[in-house]
């Protein structure tokens, strides 16, 4: 990525029908090297295969299931017990599809978005299709006006060509952190703010209009709309077994091509840096999982497949696919505190934790970074860090507290440094991690 856009792909250097994996979501990139419109997307696929009665709908959420699909969207939830549990919910379902993409580490969503919209739509009504619901929702920030017109116009012309059977509906909402938290469309869908709201009941259950509703992320769709295609044995031709296709993830920091990719689950970690050119210079640090993620020291992180199964056992997570390289130069406290400087500022300021509790971690971490800090200042944050999780009516507090605690502990050597002669050199460098600078106003737009 470079100035917060894409370096699409990193394709450089290679073309022919594919990417190096045998990409999927990305193949009509790969074959042709610019977006698919819907002319070329029916051509290469034909129309999406809606299912007409309750029998054939009930054999793509079983399809769904057996392919093994979870959600892209960052907690890996398998999808096809989310269809079936809305498909048998009370009332006409609600289908909401997650494009809003507000992790700042992110840009897969986006990319996809501009390159195949039409596995995506195609996703979103086959899902609406498969759980009974008669609309779908289409969620992206407002930051992103070109790419919801440009939705639009394609949703009006399948409309003309009759290709879906229900409404499909493109929003733009307010742009923060929290404001793409399920929970918050939900709430912003029913007319009020884009925040996050305490469950239960949970959008499956009672979500827009009360009605059951599937929220899921736009790259689990654009993957169900090919498992509806090709079914489940194709799905699971690429990955592993317990955790199977193939997933887009953004590469980035000190990386030779960083940008947005498609790679089968299962490679390693050192695999997929592969895929980005590797390394540009010798590193130090991953941070996986974008801004609620977990930092791993590289030697650590390496050999280990990217798959949520065996990151659990280092506590980390994949999350929606983000990996940011960081070269062994930068200062991962001042990475972390800007961050943490970030999510502070990002949160909704309902409760407790995000009011009182992570300002103050992020004004220790700032202090440990730049400041003079002293012996109190870390055990201060050890504790406050250690209060955050489980507190708020969302996860945006157990998301900055998990990042918090694994800089702290990977980032020790720098903490003493920093304790014992001040800021090291790396903290005065340029930010790696591309926190967004936009000051945010006392009274945000939520609405
Ligand atoms: C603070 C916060 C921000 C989130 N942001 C996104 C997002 O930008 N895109 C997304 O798809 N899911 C996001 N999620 C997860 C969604 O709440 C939801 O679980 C997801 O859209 C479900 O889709 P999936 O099952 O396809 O992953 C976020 C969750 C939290 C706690
Ligand atoms: S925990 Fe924070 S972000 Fe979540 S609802 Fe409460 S104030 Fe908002």
């Amino acid at each position: 990525m470079t100035d917060g856009h894409t370096t699409l792909l990193g394709v450089d250097g290679r073309d022919g029908m594919s990417g190096p994996y045998g990409s999927r979501l990305l193949h009509g990139w790969y074959a042709t090297g610019g977006a698919a419109d819907l002319d070329e997307h029916l051509g290469r696929y034909g129309s999406p295969p809606l299912p007409r009665s309750a029998n054939a709908a009930d054999l793509l959420v079983r399809a769904v299931e057996d392919a093994g699909l979870t959600g892209r969207g960052g907690a890996a939830f398998p999808t096809g017990r989310k269809l079936r549990t809305v498909a048998g919910g009370k009332g006409t379902a609600v289908v909401v599809a997650n494009g809003m993409e507000s992790e700042p580490a992110s840009r897969k969503d986006e990319t996809l978005l501009d390159l195949a919209p039409h596995l995506v739509l195609d996703g979103a009504a086959l899902a609406a299709a498969a759980v009974g619901a008669d609309v779908a929702h289409l969620c992206l920030p407002r930051t992103r006006q070109g790419q919801a017109d440009a939705l639009r116009e394609a949703v009006e012309e399948r409309q003309r060509l009759g290709v879906d059977l229900v409404a499909v509906l493109v929003h733009e909402l307010p742009h923060h952190y929290v404001s793409s938290e399920e929970t918050s469309l939900v709430r912003w869908l029913n007319g009020g703010d884009a925040r996050p709201l305490a469950t239960p009941p949970r959008p499956f259950e009672k979500g827009v209009g009360r009605r059951p509703t599937l929220i899921d992320n736009v790259e689990t769709l654009a993957h169900l709309a090919l498992i509806a295609r090709y079914g489940p044995g194709w799905f699971r031709s690429a990955g592993r077994p317990d955790a199977p296709g193939t997933t887009l993830v953004t590469l980035s920091g000190a990386l030779r091509t960083p940008g947005v990719y498609e790679v089968p689950m299962g490679l390693t970690l050192g695999e997929v840096l592969d895929v980005a050119g590797g390394a540009a210079e010798p590193l130090g640090t991953l941070l996986l999982g974008g801004f609620f993620g977990n930092w791993l020291p590289v030697g650590q992180a390496l050999h280990v497949p990217f798959t949520k199964q065996d990151l659990a056992s280092l506590g980390a997570g994949p999350g929606a696919g983000v990996i940011v390289a960081l070269p062994g130069r930068a200062c991962g406290l001042a990475e972390a505190a800007r961050v943490l400087g970030y999510l502070a500022a990002q949160s909704a300021r309902q409760c407790g934790p995000c009011r009182l509790g992570l300002p103050a971690v992020a004004e220790d971490f700032a202090d440990l970074a730049w400041g003079r800090p002293d012996t109190q200042v870390l055990r201060r944050l050890e504790g406050r860090v250690g209060l955050l999780a489980g507190r708020g009516a969302c996860r945006h507090p157990d998301g900055a507290s998990r990042f918090a605690a694994t800089a702290l502990r990977v980032f020790a050597d720098d903490v003493r440094h920093h304790l014992s002669l001040g800021p090291c050199a790396g903290a005065g460098q340029e930010p790696v991690l591309p926190v967004p600078e936009t000051p945010v106003p006392d009274e945000p737009e939520w609405r």
